[in-house]
């Protein structure tokens, strides 16, 4: 490819700021996609009244660049959401959750009209669950949610395990745990997000299917291309 990734995360980070809407308060996702996108948004921040965030290192790296960060309270609606993506299919169905801010991610999308991903064109798949699932969980829940997923019906080889950090868990901007779920096939995102929002100790799960992508901006070898 012409481009390298660093580059192309570039690229769609600077495409995102078609949708910021001068006047409108923009939610802001995490991960170094994003990254790019905030340092764009740092131009045209002067239009803007400021920005929702879905974790501590983006906002921190908002306010660095000048850009105001509201309370999700504060606000009623965002007409749109952008963040990255760790999956995401040809419906918009995404994997989140690599950097662990996955709850925030949810949250913040939520107020939103329209989440708009931004990617490279790695992160396109066909199935979701080839990229480790990282679901949110409250620290005593852990082993029993571990179980239920490996026992999932009909799988074999399914592995959690607790996302470890410097030799102890990770610790979530809300003081929770995470898994990591490996050996997922995810055949039905909506069906399955619904299932493990059921169970006990699961604070998030990181299939964002009920609140899928409504367009992607996909960076590839041949430019940014844009899926809706
Ligand atoms: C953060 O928790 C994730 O959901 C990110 O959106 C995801 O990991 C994408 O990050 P990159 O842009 O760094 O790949």
């Amino acid at each position: 490819s012409q481009y390298s990734q660093d580059e192309l995360k570039t690229l769609v980070g600077q495409a995102a700021l078609k949708y910021v809407a001068p006047g409108e308060i923009v939610g802001v996702g995490t991960g170094s996609t994003v990254n790019k996108f905030i340092d764009a948004l740092a131009t045209v921040k002067d239009s803007i009244p400021g920005a929702v965030s879905s974790s501590v290192a983006s906002t921190e790296r908002l306010k660095a660049l000048g850009i105001k960060v509201l309370d999700a309270n504060e606000v009623q609606r965002l007409a749109v959401y952008i963040d990255g993506a760790d999956e995401i299919d040809g419906k918009g169905y995404m994997v989140k959750g690599g950097g662990a801010a996955l709850t925030r991610e949810k949250i913040v999308a939520a107020l939103a009209d329209r989440f708009v991903c931004i990617a490279d064109e790695s992160k396109r798949v066909d199935v979701l669950g080839a990229f480790p699932l990282p679901v949110e969980v409250i620290p005593m829940a852990a082993g029993q949610i571990a179980r239920r997923f490996e026992a999932l019906g009909g799988q074999s080889g399914i592995h959690a395990q607790i996302r470890m950090k410097d030799g102890a868990p990770l610790v979530t901007d809300n003081g929770q745990h995470i898994l990591d779920v490996r050996g997922l096939k995810i055949a039905d995102p909506l069906a399955f997000e619904s299932e493990v929002n059921q169970w006990p100790g699961v604070v998030t799960v990181g299939v964002f299917a009920h609140q899928k992508a409504a367009v992607c901006l996909l960076g590839t070898a041949r430019g940014v291309q844009t899926l809706e």
